[in-house]
C-alpha cells in the first residue's frame, strides 16, 4: 500500500462510469490505494498527469464493474479526490435517452437532475451536529460547463447537446415503460443511476461538479426500438468512451487550475447555527 497522499498533489477529479476503467493517456502514473473516514472508494486511485494538469482517476464502478450504483462509495470517492487536492471532478456516465433528437452516440452536458432514487444512499457528509444546507439549483459546476462544451464542440465529431435533464434512478433495474413515459412527459431529457449523490456530496466538499453523458440507449419508450439492454450499453459505450476522453483532454489543456468559483465557497452560507436564527 502506498503512503497517504500529500494534499495539493492533483487539480482535477476524473469519476469514469460504464466503459471507462481507466485513462491510457495519463503519464508519469502512480496508483494509490486509499481509505477515508467513509470507507474506500471503489478502487485504488490512478494518479497521473494528461496535458499538464495532475489528475486522478477512479473507476466508479471498480475496474471489473463489480460495485452497483447504489453501493457505489460515492462519499470515499469524493473525500479522497478532496483530500488529494481536487478544485474540480468530472464525472462520465453512461445515460439512456427520453427524447428523439438525442440518438446513441450523442454526448450531453447536463445541467440538470432530477432525483428519483430511492433514499438508499448516503449523500451528505453532514450527519452529526451540524446541518447543512448547501444550494444546489445549479447542480453543475456554471465556471466549467462551457468549458467542457466548448471542448467537446471542438474536438470530437459526434452530436453534442450542451444543456439536458438527467433523472437518476435508484436501479440496478432499468424503468418500466410507463416510467420511462412519465419522465419523458415530465421533461426529462436524459436516464441514468449515477450522477446522484456524487453531484451532492461534491458541493458539500466545495468541488467544482460536471457531467459528460454518453448517451447510449433509447431506454424502453420508443415503438419500434429494442428496450435497453446491458449489452448494448455496453456495445455502445465501447466507441462512446474515445469521445469523453477527448473531451477531458480538451477540458485540461486549456483548463486554469487558478479558476475560483461559487461551488469553492458552497459552504459558507450553509450552516445554520443558533446565532444564525437569533439574528432574523
Ligand atoms: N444507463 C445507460 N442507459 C440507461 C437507461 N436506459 N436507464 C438507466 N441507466 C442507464
Amino acid at each position: 500500500m502506498s503512503s497517504t497522499p500529500k494534499s495539493e498533489e492533483i487539480q482535477i477529479g476524473i469519476i469514469g462510469g460504464s466503459g471507462l476503467y481507466d485513462f491510457e493517456a495519463l503519464t508519469d502514473v502512480r496508483r494509490v490505494h486509499t481509505s477515508t473516514p467513509y470507507g474506500d472508494p471503489s478502487d485504488s486511485l490512478v494518479i497521473g498527469s494528461l496535458e499538464g494538469v495532475r489528475v486522478a482517476f477512479i473507476p466508479r464502478h471498480g475496474r471489473n464493474h463489480q460495485i452497483t450504483p447504489t453501493n457505489i462509495p460515492s462519499r470515499a470517492n469524493i473525500y479522497a479526490l478532496k483530500s488529494l487536492g481536487a478544485r474540480a471532478v468530472v464525472g462520465v456516465s453512461a445515460v439512456g435517452s427520453l427524447r428523439e433528437d438525442f440518438a446513441p452516440g450523442d454526448l450531453v452536458i447536463p445541467d440538470q437532475i432530477v432525483d428519483r432514487s430511492r433514499g438508499h444512499r448516503a449523500d451528505t457528509f453532514f450527519e452529526g451536529n451540524t446541518v447543512v444546507h448547501v444550494p444546489f439549483g445549479e447542480p453543475f459546476c456554471g465556471t466549467i460547463r462551457p468549458s467542457l462544451i466548448e471542448a467537446a464542440r471542438s474536438r470530437i465529431s459526434a452530436n453534442v447537446h450542451k444543456t439536458g435533464t438527467y433523472c437518476c434512478i435508484e436501479g440496478p433495474q432499468f424503468s418500466t415503460r410507463a416510467e420511462s413515459e412519465l419522465y419523458r412527459a415530465w421533461g426529462m431529457d436524459v436516464i441514468g443511476m449515477t450522477a446522484l449523490p456524487e453531484a451532492k456530496l461534491a458541493r458539500e466538499a466545495e468541488l467544482c461538479y460536471t457531467g459528460i453523458a454518453l448517451v447510449t440507449d433509447y431506454d424502453c419508450w420508443r415503438a419500434g426500438h429494442e428496450d435497453v439492454s446491458a449489452d448494448e450499453v455496453a456495445e455502445v459505450m465501447k466507441s462512446n468512451t474515445a469521445a469523453a476522453k477527448e473531451t477531458l483532454l480538451g477540458l485540461l489543456k486549456d483548463f486554469d487550475v487558478d479558476t475560483r468559483c461559487s461551488c469553492q465557497y458552497s459552504l459558507s452560507t450553509s450552516i445554520i447555527t443558533p446565532i444564525d436564527t437569533l439574528r432574523s
